[in-house]
Order: C-alpha cells, then structure tokens, then sequence
C-alpha cells in the first residue's frame, strides 16, 4: 500500500499558503486492510476512512463515472489495482492533481506544477464535465488566487461555457452551491467569482437576477476589500435588487437566516439609509422600528455598513450618513421605559408613550 498527500494540501504547500487540513490518497489496498489497520470508514458505501488517531482522512484511489444527473448520479470503482495516475485523472484542476508520497516525491502526471507557475486554472481532463459543482469550484478558485495573477485556462472557460450551457447547473442542490457561494464570497476577491461565472454563461443560470446589476460587484469588492463578515458581503451584492428578487435569491440558494435578513432589510431600507440626513423624525423612528434596534443593535450596525460599502462602491469618498444615524439610534435608545411603566402604563398605552417619547428624542438629535 501506497499513501500520498493530495489535492489542496500539495497545492498550497507550492503556493507558499498555509494548508488548513490534509487529504490523503491510498493506493493499493483493500477496504479490508484499512478496516485491519483501524481506519474507520467515514459513510457504508464511500470508500473514505479515517486515521485512527490524527482524524484525517483517507480515501481509497477510485475511478468514478457520471451514471445519471446530479451528484447523486455517480458510480465508484475503487479496488487496489486503481492507479495513482488513474485516480488524479477524474479530479478538477491539474493544480489539485498533483500528489506527494510519504518521502515529499511530487508525482505531477497532468503537469500542475508548469500550471501553477503559469497561474493557470486548467482542468484535468474532459471527466472535468462529470460534476457541474466544478464551474463553482474553479471561479472560487479564480477568486481566491486573483491576488496571485491566476486565470482560468481558454479551454476550461469554453468546457465551462458548454456545463452551463447543457442547464445540467439545475442540477446542483441548493446546499452544493450555497457552500460555494459562501466560501467564494469570503475569499479576497469575491468580485472575481461572479465575474467567472458571468463569463462562462453560469451566472444568468444561477443568479440571473446579478445579470444585469453593475454596482453589485463594486459594492462587493469594497465589503471584501473592508474585510467584511460574510452577512454584509452578502448584503452588499443584492442591495440593488427589488425585496421581491433578494427574498427568491435568499430561498432558492437557502442562505443562512443572518444573511437573508440583513440582504433583505438593506434592500428595503437603503434609499431611506442614503436619505437619512433629510429625513423627518417619524421616518427616522420608523427605520429604527424596522430594524429593532432596541433589540438588535448589531444588525443596524450591519446595515450601516453595507450602506457605506455600497457608498464606496459608487466612488464616494465617505457616509456621514452612516454615524448621523448612530446618534440617532443612540438618542432612541436612551430613552428610558422605567418611568413610564411606574406611571402605569401598560399594553398600547405603552407602546405609544414610548414612541412619542423617541419621537420627541429624535427631534432633539436632528436640532442638536
Ligand atoms: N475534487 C474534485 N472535484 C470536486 C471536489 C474535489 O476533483 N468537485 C478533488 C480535487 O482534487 C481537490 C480534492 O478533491 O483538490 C479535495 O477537495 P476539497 O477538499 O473540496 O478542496 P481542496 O482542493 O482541498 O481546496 P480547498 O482549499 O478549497 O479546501
């Protein structure tokens, strides 16, 4: 039995990049023998184990053929006669084919290694077509080594074209592409991703409501160059969106509820964000209202900021807007409940006391 490192482990190590969890390939051994050697199987019929003691995992080399539509439309063939080269032959980009044995020997039979001092995205063979995650995974890819002058290769931007065009992305489930869409929109230019996807026809497929949208990628790329959590990134690229087509995005992709709502509420309130410096006290109540920001202080801050990312993205140099507003949820939310509920009030009577009370608060803000 033969043991290598594979995939992004070997890739990153020749980046330069630090490797965050290690896949290991097994050549020539049964299920048997790993079940002998204390490996434990990872699902019943998925030829992965894991080591008995560092937990890593370790698959067994496989041959895999597409025998029906979508992921679960796979069968595999591992057995100890399947080669290394017959394994790194079904996987994605020549750059995650490479492996390295236990002696730190590279075996680089599709050439990854030329590919990754080129900056080339290149798949490995026409067996790239067998999982349309791949066109995700590739302009992931494009967007996390961007930085480093990667592009995709001529000849797997056009396979690419015709996987999207074949509509087999209708395919992926919600989940697949949600954990693509996430992990694209947290590397450090998300921009890319959609640019790629835009480029090889995967986008009006996926997201066809970011077709036509131009200032959905600046807005981006300022919340990535910002260092933005993943909820404002997301919230940045579908503020230009009607609440209508954010709420189908968020449900058709099954994003998680911290992202929808933010994406959501920033669409909704973002023209009266961009206003607030002129609004009158009754609305700036109702938009502090709408975000429960005596509650939830976090997610107005959220929204302030994907606000000004937006601002940026459309060149302007800052958002007052933006601590206007703070002062303003500030001045809200110091008014104090306690006397009114000594007074007696209760229920209604309550709620509007309070309201006419932050009312009154605000004017004073905006005459201060
Ligand atoms: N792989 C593939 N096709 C896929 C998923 C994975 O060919 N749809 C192969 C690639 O060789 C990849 C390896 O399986 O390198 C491990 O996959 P994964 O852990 O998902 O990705 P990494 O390449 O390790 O990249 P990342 O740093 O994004 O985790």
């Amino acid at each position: 039995m033969h043991i290598y490192k594979v995939g992004g482990a070997v890739r990153d190590r020749l980046l330069g990049r630090p490797v965050s969890d290690i896949d290991w390939l097994v050549v020539g051994a049964t299920v048997e023998e790993m079940h002998a050697k204390g490996y434990r199987p990872v699902g019943a019929d998925f030829p992965v184990f894991l080591h008995p003691t560092t937990g890593e995992e370790y698959a067994l080399a496989r041959t895999e053929r597409k025998s029906g539509r979508g992921y679960g439309g796979f069968t595999f063939h591992a057995s100890p006669d399947v080669t290394l080269e017959e394994d790194l032959i079904r996987r994605d980009l020549t750059i995650n084919a490479m492996a390295e044995d236990e002696a730190g020997v590279l075996y680089d039979p599709y050439h990854g290694k030329n590919d990754l001092d080129q900056r080339l995205l290149r798949h490995v063979s026409p067996a790239f077509a067998e999982d349309p995650l791949r066109v995700l995974r590739v302009a992931r890819f494009a967007a996390r080594y961007a930085p480093l002058g990667f592009r995709v290769a001529g000849e797997t931007l056009e396979l690419m074209r015709q996987i999207s065009a074949s509509g087999e992305l209708q395919a992926l489930t919600a989940e697949r592409s949600w954990k693509e869409i996430e992990r694209a929109l947290m590397e450090a230019q998300p921009q890319v991703f959609f640019q790629v996807l835009q480029a090889c026809g995967a986008l009006p497929e996926l997201l066809p409501e970011l077709e036509d949208d131009t200032q959905a990628l600046v807005a981006l790329e300022q919340a990535a160059l910002h260092e933005q959590p993943l909820h404002v990134r997301w919230a940045c690229l579908l503020h230009g969106l009607a609440p209508a087509s954010i709420k189908a995005v968020n449900q058709r992709l099954k994003a998680p509820r911290e992202c929808q709502e933010l994406a959501l509420l920033t669409g909704e309130c973002l023209a009266q964000g961009n206003q607030a410096l002129a609004l009158p006290a009754m609305a700036l109540l109702e938009l502090l209202q709408k975000f429960d920001v005596y509650r939830r202080p976090q997610r107005f801050e959220d929204f302030l900021v994907a606000c000004q990312m937006t601002a940026f993205g459309e060149g302007k140099a800052g958002y007052p807007q933006a601590d206007y507003l703070r002062g303003a949820a500030a001045a809200a939310r110091a008014v104090d409940v306690k006397p009114l509920v000594q007074a007696g009030l209760t229920g209604q009577a309550l709620g509007e006391a309070l309201k006419a009370e932050r009312l009154e608060a605000l004017e004073v803000y905006q005459r201060s």
